[in-house]
């Protein structure tokens, strides 16, 4: 695969994904409102707009998951687990990035926020790293067996 293509596959899976995102937070957020209403029609259009966007979102994540399984160059298992562990390590350096630059700001809820989410990452990575340490040595243990 080319540098290029393959590059257009990175952005489509990211786009795909944070649409996804979007419109499931856009759906929920209008179920909400639709059940604080004033009338009757505004109730269904909103309902029905949330509906859309359900379908939608999932419609996006088959095409996020098309994309990456197209982009897929990695099928070692040992291997995935330790690019996800890696990929976790770095968000918690990002998150903690982000929280010291929220504290410096005086901006403490949202420094919590990001600590929070900083110790969830650190936990990802952790279960990664145990997985790969466990299946490095079962696969050792089942080559020396
Ligand atoms: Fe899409
Ligand atoms: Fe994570």
């Amino acid at each position: 695969m080319s540098e290029r293509v393959a590059e257009s596959l990175k952005r489509a899976f990211v786009a795909e994904s944070r649409t996804y995102q979007r419109y499931s937070y856009l759906a929920a957020k209008l179920e909400e409102q639709a059940s604080l209403a004033p009338t009757e029609e505004i109730v269904e259009i909103l309902r029905e707009a949330a509906l859309r966007l359900r379908d939608t979102a999932s419609e996006e994540t088959r095409h996020a998951q098309m994309w990456l399984s197209t982009l897929e160059t990695m099928t070692d298992p040992l291997q995935e687990l330790q690019a996800s562990r890696e990929s976790e390590e770095a968000d918690v350096e990002e998150y903690q990035q982000a929280a010291r630059s929220a504290r410096e700001e005086g901006k403490d809820p949202q420094a919590a926020l990001f600590e929070m989410v900083a110790l969830a990452e650190k936990r990802h990575a952790m279960m990664f790293a145990s997985l790969s340490e466990r299946l490095q040595r079962a696969w050792l243990a089942a080559r020396l067996g």
